[in-house]
């Protein structure tokens, strides 16, 4: 089913907006370990997810921050504004309490959330083997490169079409 088909929510539900979010260092995407993170930068990353999220009928905007505040606001900030978060915290995943509570704030309020790594931080140091805020997600892509980005994008937008159907049929 289509996230924005009328049996998802009614006649006039409104297209499904996602928060697609960026974490610290990833504004150096496409220059910063090309070998790691392939050649694609950050502008090609929002813009091809958008361009996906507009063939699945919902509207994709894009934000960046290397500060951990400024990420906590941004989460916060969907309240009220968007349906779902695709989320790569970068190094934060690893030992963010505070952005793992900001997420959890939110995805308690019916918010979900996918957590996107593109690389497969299981291959890599001890230290990215742990992520802090996947628990509070609803799943998390790692391993996947960019394409990481389209399956936590359909994934997303599908939890919020089961969300908007329950609430519905309430
Ligand atoms: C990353 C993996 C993290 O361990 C790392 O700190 C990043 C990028 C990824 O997309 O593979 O900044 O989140």
């Amino acid at each position: 089913m289509n996230a924005n088909s009328p049996s998802a929510a009614g006649p006039a539900a409104a297209p499904p907006r996602v928060l697609l979010l960026h974490g610290p260092n990833l504004n150096l995407l496409g220059e910063r370990d090309r070998d790691t993170y392939g050649s694609t930068t950050l502008k090609d990353v929002e813009e091809r997810t958008a361009a996906l999220g507009r063939e699945l009928g919902a509207e994709v905007r894009c934000a960046q921050s290397n500060s951990e505040g400024a990420l906590i606001d941004l989460i916060h900030a969907t309240r009220g504004s968007d349906d779902g978060i695709v989320f790569n915290p970068g190094a934060y995943a690893h030992y963010s309490y505070a952005l793992r509570d900001a997420l959890e704030a939110v995805t308690g309020l019916g918010i979900p959330c996918v957590e996107v790594h593109i690389s497969n931080v299981h291959a890599r140091e001890a230290f990215r083997h742990t992520s802090v805020t996947a628990p509070v997600c609803q799943g998390m892509v790692s391993g996947h490169g960019i394409f990481g980005y389209d399956l936590a994008l359909r994934s997303v937008l599908h939890r919020i079409a089961e969300w908007r159907e329950a609430r519905a049929a309430r």
